[in-house]
C-alpha cells in the first residue's frame, strides 16, 4: 500500500508551509553506523549491493524504524549512473569513488554516454517501487551534481585540492563544459526515473563545490546544476540543493531552481538563512561530530540550531553532512525525538 503523504511534515517544510511537527532526517542515515546494516551488508562495494533491490530496500528502511525520521533517502550512490554507463569507476571501502583511467582529454568524452535508466539501472527504480509500498514517509531520490561527479572522474579519486579539476575547468572550459553537460543529462535521466517510480523529493549533492571561487562556481558549474533542476521542474516535487563548505556559495546555490538549500555546519543557520531568499527553505545543520560528544552537548547544540532558525517554519533539521560511522544510533534516536518534541514555529528559549 502506498502511504498518503499529503500531511507529510517534511514535504510541507520543503515547500515553506507549516509542518505538523518539526521534520528531521539524517544525511547518510543508512549505513555504517547501524549494526543491523553491517549484519546484512555483505562484502563487495556499494555498487554491487545496490544491484539487489530487496537488500537496498531493507537498508533504506533500517534507519526509519530506529529514528522515526520524516523522510527516507534511497540507499544508492551518486556514482551509480556513471558506473552503470561504463566509465570505469569503483567505490573502495574507506576511500570512496576511484577511476582507474581518469578523465584526461576529449577522447574520454566517449566514455560518458547518456543514461538509459530502464536498461542501465533497472534495479534503482525497482528499489524505489518496493520502498514506496513500505514507507509511511516520503522517499528522497538523489543525484550527484555534475561538478562533484566530474571531480571524481578527473582526479581519479577523492581529493583535498581539486587541482586537476580546476586545471581542466580553467584551462579547457569548453571540454569541461561538455563533460558537465553530459553528467547533467545523466542526473536528469536518473532523477526522472526515481520520481516516476515514486520518489517524492530529490536532493542534488554538490558536495565538493565549496572548493571553488564563487565567480568560478557561477560561471563554470552553476549553469549545469541549474539544468539538472530545470530538467525535473515539470514534475513539481521539492528539489533540495546541498554542498559542503558552501557558505559563500549559498546565495548562488539558491538560484539553481530549488525549493530548499542544505547547509553544512560551518555557517550559523541564522546567517545561512539571511543569505538565502525567504521563500526558499533551509535544511541543516548540526555538526556530525557533535553526535560523538555526549547527549548534553547534542541537546545544547541542537537547541542552538533551532534557536537560530527561530520562528521560520521552512526548516528541515539535519546534520551539516553525513552521519559519521562511529556515531551511536541511540544518540541519533534521542536527537530525532528531541527535535520532534520542539513546538513548530517557536524558537526554543534555552539560551546558551
Ligand atoms: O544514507 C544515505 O545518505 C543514502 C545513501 C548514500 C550513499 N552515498 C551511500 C554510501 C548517499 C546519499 C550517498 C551520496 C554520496 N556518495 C555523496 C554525496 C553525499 C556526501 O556525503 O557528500 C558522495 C560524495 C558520494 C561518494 C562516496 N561514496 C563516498 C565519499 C563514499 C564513502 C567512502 C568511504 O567508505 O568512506 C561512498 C561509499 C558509500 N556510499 C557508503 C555508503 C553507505 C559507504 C560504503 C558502504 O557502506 O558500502
Amino acid at each position: 500500500m502506498t502511504a498518503d503523504l499529503s500531511t507529510s511534515s517534511f514535504l510541507a517544510a520543503c515547500r515553506g508551509e507549516r509542518p505538523s511537527r518539526r521534520p528531521v532526517w539524517f544525511q547518510r542515515q543508512a549505513g555504517r553506523s547501524l549494526p543491523e546494516y553491517r549484519a546484512i551488508r555483505g562484502t563487495g562495494s556499494i555498487l554491487q549491493a545496490v544491484l539487489d533491490p530487496a537488500l537496498a530496500t531493507e537498508i533504506t528502511l533500517q534507519p526509519i524504524r530506529r529514528y522515526d525520521t520524516d523522510a527516507a533517502i534511497l540507499y544508492s550512490d551518486i556514482m551509480v549512473p556513471i558506473a552503470a554507463t561504463g566509465f570505469g569507476v569503483d567505490i573502495k571501502a574507506g576511500v570512496g569513488p576511484v577511476a582507474e583511467a581518469p578523465f584526461r582529454s576529449r577522447a574520454d568524452l566517449d566514455r560518458v554516454r547518456p543514461l538509459d535508466p530502464d536498461s542501465d539501472v533497472p534495479y534503482v527504480a525497482e528499489t524505489v517501487r518496493l520502498l514506496v509500498r513500505e514507507l509511511g514517509v516520503p522517499l528522497i531520490g538523489f543525484a550527484g551534481a555534475p561538478f562533484t561527479v566530474a571531480s571524481y572522474l578527473i582526479e581519479g579519486g577523492p581529493s583535498r585540492t581539486y587541482t586537476k579539476t580546476k586545471a581542466l575547468m580553467l584551462g579547457d572550459p569548453e571540454l569541461f563544459g561538455e563533460l558537465l553537460g553530459r553528467l547533467a543529462d545523466q542526473a536528469v535521466a536518473s532523477l526522472r526515473a526515481q520520481i516516476a517510480a515514486g520518489a517524492s523529493a530529490v536532493q542534488v549533492f554538490d558536495s565538493w563545490a565549496g572548493a571553488l571561487h564563487p565567480a568560478h562556481y557561477e560561471r563554470y558549474v552553476l549553469p549545469h546544476t541549474k539544468r539538472v533542476f530545470a530538467g525535473v521542474a515539470d514534475l513539481e516535487i521539492p528539489r533540495i540543493h546541498f554542498g559542503v563548505t558552501t557558505g559563500e556559495l549559498l546565495p548562488l546555490m539558491a538560484t539553481a531552481g530549488v525549493e530548499m538549500v542544505g547547509v553544512d555546519w560551518r555557517v550559523a543557520l541564522d546567517s545561512a538563512r539571511a543569505r538565502i531568499p525567504a521563500g526558499i527553505s533551509v535544511q541543516g545543520n548540526l555538526d556530525p561530530a557533535v553526535i560523538l560528544a555526549g547527549w548534553p552537548q547534542v541537546q545544547a547544540e541542537a537547541t542552538d540550531v533551532l534557536r537560530r532558525i527561530g520562528s521560520h517554519t521552512g526548516h528541515v533539521f539535519n546534520l551539516g553532512h553525513g552521519v559519521l560511522p562511529e556515531s551511536d544510533p541511540d544518540v541519533l534516536q534521542r536527537l530525532a525525538e528531541f527535535v520532534h518534541a520542539q513546538p513548530v514555529g517557536v524558537a526554543p528559549d534555552a539560551p546558551r
